[in-house]
């Protein structure tokens, strides 16, 4: 040992008691075939988490309550896991009370940084370690050990399963399409653009078939601000602004940086603000991003109305709404 670090034994220390393993080779034996045991536990404890994850429907249940529980599924999942977990950590006490060296000794450090001398001391002293502990004799416990940590290290991966599909092109679907009615919300009635006053705004969603259930996550997609504004007032593109009608101006709602709604309206300066982080947007300019965070204008909806004075869109978004995370590099 070096001067840095050493590893001494501790006159004070009452005299060392040999275990039955360190002198009777058929107790070390016996140990080993009881740390393996152990370890094969755990794996099993392993694999039926695995097997009951995949294999038993959340729809299972048993006649009779383990710990307040029927639901087969849950209970073979959560006894798997606990009986990978507890057996794993038993084989590793086992393994050192009985089988891995327990002399007492006294480490004296002194600097945090070893000199190299004794880093290869270190590796040396370690590798002897590993010898003593028999790791390399005693193969059925590292072979069941390698087992059952590369089972337990598997078992994470399964459950990536339950953070869902990916979503694809899901979020950049809405249900507006050509044609469709702008509802008030709630309320859920047509309106016509004399509904709404030059400064006035409004939030609106797609129609649906009566009767049909608005599911809340289409509503989070769907929602539109409706704003009226003069004629005059609008700055922009020919085409942005056949997009328009009788200055009235569509935008979704959900905002293009997180996803927040955004919800105030500063009918002065004609801008949308998102209270989350403040972003701003320019109505006059199709959304055009004046102020924070957001990295893209919100989607304009294009309307017009329908023979019944109705206002419907025109077409579906030509953009992805929401946030840019999944369609976007922006
Ligand atoms: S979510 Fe709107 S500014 Fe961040």
């Amino acid at each position: 040992m070096s001067n840095e670090i050493e590893a001494i034994k501790d006159p004070g220390l009452p005299a060392h008691v040999h275990r039955r393993a360190d002198t009777d080779p058929k107790a070390a034996k016996k140990a080993e075939r009881q740390v393996a045991i152990l370890f094969i536990l755990s794996a099993l404890g392993t694999v039926t988490m695995i097997g009951s994850y995949i294999f038993i429907p959340q729809d299972v249940f048993i006649f009779f309550p383990v710990l307040g529980n029927t639901n087969a599924h849950q209970l073979f999942l959560g006894l798997g896991m606990a009986a990978s977990l507890f057996f794993i950590g038993m084989g590793a006490i086992h393994w050192a009370k009985t089988l891995m060296p327990d002399e007492e000794v006294v480490i004296q450090r002194h600097e945090f940084r070893s000199p190299d001398e004794d880093r290869e001391d270190f590796v040396a002293t370690a590798k002897a370690g590993a010898a003593a502990a028999g790791l390399g004799r005693r193969s059925l416990i590292k072979r069941s050990l390698g087992l059952s940590l590369g089972l337990a290290g598997l078992s994470p991966l399964i459950l990536l399963r339950d953070l869902g599909p990916l979503p694809k092109d899901e979020l950049s679907k809405t249900s507006w399409k050509a044609g469709t009615r702008l509802v008030t919300d709630p309320g859920d009635r047509p309106i016509r653009a004399e509904d709404l006053e030059v400064g006035a705004v409004a939030q609106t969603l797609p129609e649906i078939t009566k009767g049909a259930e608005r599911a809340l996550s289409d509503i989070g997609k769907d929602a539109v601000l409706l704003i009226r504004l003069r004629p005059e007032e609008f700055n922009l593109d020919a085409e942005r602004l056949s997009w328009t009608h009788e200055g009235i101006i569509a935008f979704s709602k959900i905002c293009s940086h997180m996803g927040c709604a955004v919800a105030l309206y500063e009918q002065q300066t004609k801008h949308l603000l998102c209270p989350c982080h403040q972003s701003t947007f320019d109505v006059t300019r199709a959304a055009k991003v004046i102020f924070g965070p957001a990295a893209r204008p919100l989607p304009q909806l294009a309307i017009t109305v329908d023979s019944e004075g109705y206002l419907v869109a025109k077409q579906p978004f030509t953009e992805p709404v929401g946030p840019s995370f999944w369609e976007r590099s922006s």
